[in-house]
């Protein structure tokens, strides 16, 4: 089902020091811990965790929490940084190398965390809904799943729609051994309807100013929308408790917003 044959965060290992480079924002770790205290979650799992922005933060609070990513990169980082905390952070933790799309989801946990526009990673609506169902599986009776994105409505907005274009993308920056990595994307297909957008991506890795590799590969996006989540929450046992917009600062959501930012419950059997 997935059309992306590459995890691009495996294409070059200096991807993952480039990702934290510039993935430094708080304000969601912040609010999910406020969330967590609330609701008194003890088992979390995070899917797409990455090099663990969110997850250690967590597991530095003494939770007990499970990552999978797909990236070898990505855990590589993860497992470097976790080996600077103290020991009682590591025990916290529980790291899977999988593709989560493929991979049969651990059962029994009080909250699933899909932060920081994860379900834009994902290449399709079946394939947004196929993540749900699993988090959903995942999650005892009463468990909280958190979801926090962009919010793209209806349909694709021209800022997608740029067609043949390339600009520079992520990853693009300075590593510390001096290696500097430029990222290209350019707009290769758009369905501006159906919201499906492809492009063709492109890194160069420079040392001592020569280009020393370059790589190419093709993505699918599908840039999810509110009432795409709802209808997927809808085929679900879960209660919408609350949506927010906003990153910095939450606010309800309205159909302006440009995050959607959800928090749902699943019922009880009975309920
Ligand atoms: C933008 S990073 C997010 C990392 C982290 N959640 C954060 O907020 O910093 C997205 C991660 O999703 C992972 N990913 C994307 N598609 C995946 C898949 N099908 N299976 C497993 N991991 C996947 C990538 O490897 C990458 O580490």
């Amino acid at each position: 089902m997935n059309v992306n044959k590459t995890n691009p965060y495996d294409v070059e290992y200096h991807i993952a020091e480039i990702y934290d480079k510039y993935e430094t924002q708080l304000h969601d770790v912040k609010f999910i811990l406020e969330l967590i205290k609330k609701s008194q979650c003890k088992k979390i799992l995070e899917p797409f965790c990455g090099t663990g922005r969110i997850l250690l933060p967590i597991a530095e609070k003494g939770l007990k929490i499970t990552g999978i990513d797909g990236s070898e990169v990505m855990l590589n980082q993860l497992h470097k940084k976790l080996k600077l905390k103290p020991a009682n952070v590591g025990e916290m933790v529980k790291i899977i190398k999988a593709d989560l799309t493929k991979y049969f989801w651990p059962r029994d946990y009080d909250l699933i965390i899909l932060g920081g526009n994860c379900l834009f990673e994902l290449s399709s609506l079946e394939e947004q809904e196929l993540i749900l169902r699993k988090a959903y599986n995942s999650l005892n009776s009463g468990g909280y799943i958190f979801i926090d994105n962009d919010n793209i409505e209806n349909e694709l907005p021209d800022t997608w729609c740029n067609l043949g274009v390339e600009n520079e993308s992520f990853p693009t920056g300075v590593c510390n051994d001096g290696t500097v990595l430029k990222g290209y994307s350019k707009t290769t297909y758009v369905d501006k309807k159906n919201k499906i957008w492809r492009a063709r991506k492109r890194i160069e890795v420079y040392q001592n100013n020569h280009l020393l590799n370059e790589y190419e590969w093709e993505i699918q996006k599908h840039p999810i929308g509110y009432s795409e989540i709802v209808s997927i929450i809808e085929k679900l046992n879960l209660s919408v408790i609350n949506v927010w917009n906003g990153t910095q600062n939450r606010e309800k959501y309205t159909s302006n917003s440009n995050r959607a930012t959800f928090w749902l419950q699943k019922n009880n059997n009975f309920s």
